[in-house]
């Protein structure tokens, strides 16, 4: 095929070529296969991975963690306290010594403003692939998974394909906009047309709505957003509701005590936006539920959709794995 991918930083998909994303798919459908007939696939034997989160994490650490096992690796599971981060080592520092010893660095970092940054500088100084395992504008490991299940569910050829991302409350916590974010650069570079329904006081960074517009319009599909559930998921094959925390709503974002009373006080104004059956049923007949997990039960969608006959939130979550060890592979291994 020609795509030489090992030694590649992933902080975006937006940032690699189509046929590169492909490839990447197209070894998690294989390793997912293999991985089902019992097949030993150990492709990064003796390597080692340094995962470091910031953040909690059920999905991406245990996907990644799994993920080196099964490919005959290992990953340190580290937090910021573990390491000299906590004194102030400095990315270029932590990046040049966890190059010299092993084969990959992960990070997870969703500080707004700050968390993409800090992986860029990171990137800058590694000489092994940075892995990005969410930050504050993207979420690559989740939408490649994303992008994985649906062409299980509707085939490999995604165009046409119509999805609602909507804004949904939530009280768990104020989500990252990296899900949706990544979601709206990627899906139409396969031909899905998508509808976003948000707030006006939730909206996602303009400079990624911008550039969406433009992956999109190279596309040749429609890219639309909307200002409620309702129209979003009216005719829709796919159905995403997703809480995000309204920093972009700021002209800058400060994380100071004032800005967070504001976002709770828009959130309250929104308590309505759950992805309730009645709402869901103006989507089509066939229609899925994704959900990036965690959920805010009852809250973003309500329980009987979650653990419903259209829900796929479970298969999403297992692509984690299949589509981990494809990226690993890839950037970690290979030619
Ligand atoms: N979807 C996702 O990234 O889940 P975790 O926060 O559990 O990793």
């Amino acid at each position: 095929m020609g795509i030489q991918l090992r030694g590649r930083h992933l902080l975006t998909f937006d940032t690699w070529s189509r046929q590169e994303v492909d490839l990447v798919l197209e070894v998690a459908h294989d390793l997912k296969r293999r991985y089902a007939l019992g097949e030993i696939t150990e492709l990064l034997k003796h390597k080692t991975l340094f995962m470091i989160f910031y953040e909690q994490s059920t999905r991406t650490r245990n996907s990644l963690e799994a993920a080196m096992t099964q490919l005959g690796g290992h990953a340190h599971d580290l937090t910021p306290d573990k390491m000299q981060l906590s004194h102030g080592e400095s990315p270029k520092d932590t990046a040049r010594v966890l190059s010299r010893m092993g084969e990959g660095i992960a990070v997870r970092i969703c500080f707004y403003q700050v968390g993409h940054r800090y992986l860029r500088e990171l990137a800058e100084y590694a000489t092994v692939p940075v892995i990005s395992m969410q930050d504050d504008v993207y979420h690559p490991l989740q939408v490649i998974a994303d992008v994985m299940t649906l062409q299980e569910y509707f085939g490999r050829d995604l165009r046409g394909l119509k999805v609602a991302i909507t804004w949904a409350y939530a009280t768990t916590h104020a989500k990252p906009l990296s899900v949706p974010q990544s979601q709206i650069l990627l899906f139409p570079r396969y031909g899905m047309e998508v509808t976003v329904a948000h707030p006006p006081e939730f909206p996602l960074q303009r400079d990624i709505v911008e550039r969406a517009r433009a992956r999109a319009a190279e596309a040749g599909v429609r890219l639309e957003f909307v200002d409620s559930m309702e129209e979003a998921v009216r005719d829709a094959d796919v159905v995403i509701p997703k809480n995000w925390g309204g920093f972009a709503y700021f002209e800058e974002w400060r994380d100071a005590p004032e800005q967070w009373e504001a976002m709770k006080a828009h959130l309250e104004k929104y308590r309505h936006w759950t992805l309730t059956p009645e709402i869901f049923s103006l989507a089509r007949k066939h229609a899925r539920i994704m959900h990036a997990l965690p959920a805010d039960r009852g809250h973003e969608v309500t329980d009987d959709l979650l653990d419903g006959p259209h829900s796929i939130i479970y298969d999403e979550a297992e692509n984690r794995l299949h589509t981990a060890k494809a990226v690993l592979a890839l950037t970690m291994g290979g030619r």
